[in-house]
């Protein structure tokens, strides 16, 4: 199966959502990305997709944060195709797309899970605290 790494469009913000929930995450307040939130992310291009056989499988959402930065909002694999080597490409271009934009760090919030967790961890990334999110509209 080929798989290709592109931009996101507009086109894929019904699958992204289905992607959120099949992965379950939501917000603190049980939210997905409304298609309005994930158009303010098509900017500044921190938000590819994976694509196979024309149906997205798979995409990373970031945006860039201050002294160099980038954080990462999503990652998620259909749960019928992971371990399939697609996390770690979409998290390698997204990596590759920040190097280019002068991007020196990246920071993301991981599932306390084995499998997330070895992800990030065979992905070289560093591990602090447990954490839990909190969130209040204002
Ligand atoms: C995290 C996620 C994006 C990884 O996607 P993926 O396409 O399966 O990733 P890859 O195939 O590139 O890498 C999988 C690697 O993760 C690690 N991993 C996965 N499950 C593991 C487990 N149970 N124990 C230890 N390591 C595990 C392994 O190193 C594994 O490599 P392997 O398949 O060669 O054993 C996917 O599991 C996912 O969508 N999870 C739900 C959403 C989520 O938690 N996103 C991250 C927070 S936003």
């Amino acid at each position: 199966m080929e798989v290709i790494i592109r931009q996101a469009m507009p086109q894929d913000f019904e699958r992204c959502i289905e992607l959120q929930k099949q992965a379950g995450l939501l917000t603190a307040k049980g939210e997905v990305f409304e298609p309005e939130w994930l158009a303010e992310y098509l900017h500044d291009g921190l938000f590819l997709a994976a694509e196979a056989e024309g149906r997205v499988c798979g995409y990373i959402l970031g945006e860039k944060i201050r002294l160099q930065g980038a954080y990462v909002w999503l990652l998620v694999v259909d749960s019928n195709i992971r371990h399939a080597g697609i996390g770690t490409r979409l998290l390698t271009a997204f990596e590759d797309l920040c190097r280019s934009n002068g991007i020196t760090w990246v920071i993301a919030y991981s599932a306390l899970t084995e499998s997330t967790l070895g992800f990030y961890r065979k992905n070289g990334f560093s591990f602090g605290d447990d954490f839990r999110e909190i969130l209040k509209h204002l």
